[in-house]
């Protein structure tokens, strides 16, 4: 079992959980599935580090009152995926996105609201319709791929939310897993 120790590993400083995880997340990878299905086994991967309190450093739990923070935990040398803590304030959220990539999320502390989206109409008048919520608490788990990804979220609770997110992705790269955002529908503004 790795110890709480935090130390440097690819670049970013990171604990032992995580090289754990990473090391979880390559072995699925290799079994060259759907993007989907790489998303759910890879789900599965993170469920058992979910709420320990030596996941992260406590730099890595540290929010920002303008906006939600992103800590990248792991980049693979390959670009082939990428894990980042997320931290929320109470009130703070996301804007309506969809993402270039698959993508879980955990919730490790706190609780988080999900908005899922779709589009309607044809390719003139598309429209974007919320087709429902969900509420997260810590443990929850989502597993998604594009297309038809569109989704928000916030925290709703009153206290820090942190989840943790893996992208089939170079995040530290590319800066962000977001392929692009979208206005609010119309009985949201
Ligand atoms: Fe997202």
């Amino acid at each position: 079992m790795p110890s709480s120790a935090a130390y440097e590993a690819t670049g970013v400083t990171t604990t032992p959980w995580i090289v754990d995880l990473a090391s979880g997340i390559r072995e699925v990878l290799r079994r060259d599935l759907t993007p989907l299905m790489t998303a759910r086994q890879v789900a599965e991967v993170l469920r058992p580090s979910l709420g320990r309190p030596d996941l992260l450093t406590a730099a890595q739990q540290e929010g920002d009152p303008q906006t939600y923070r992103q800590h990248l935990l792991h980049g693979e040398p390959d670009g082939s995926f990428s894990v980042v803590a997320l931290v929320w304030l109470p009130g703070q959220r996301t804007p309506i996105h969809d993402h270039v990539c698959w993508c879980v999320a955990g919730v490790h502390q706190g609780q988080e609201t999900e908005h899922r989206y779709r589009l309607t109409g044809d390719g003139g008048a598309t429209e974007l319709v919320r087709d429902r919520s969900l509420v997260n608490p810590t443990g929850a788990l989502s597993a998604i791929a594009p297309p038809g990804d569109i989704h928000q979220v916030c925290n709703t609770g009153s206290s820090k939310a942190i989840s943790l997110h893996i992208y089939g992705a170079d995040i530290s790269r590319l800066g962000t897993s977001v392929r692009r955002t979208y206005p609010a529908p119309h009985d949201e503004t």
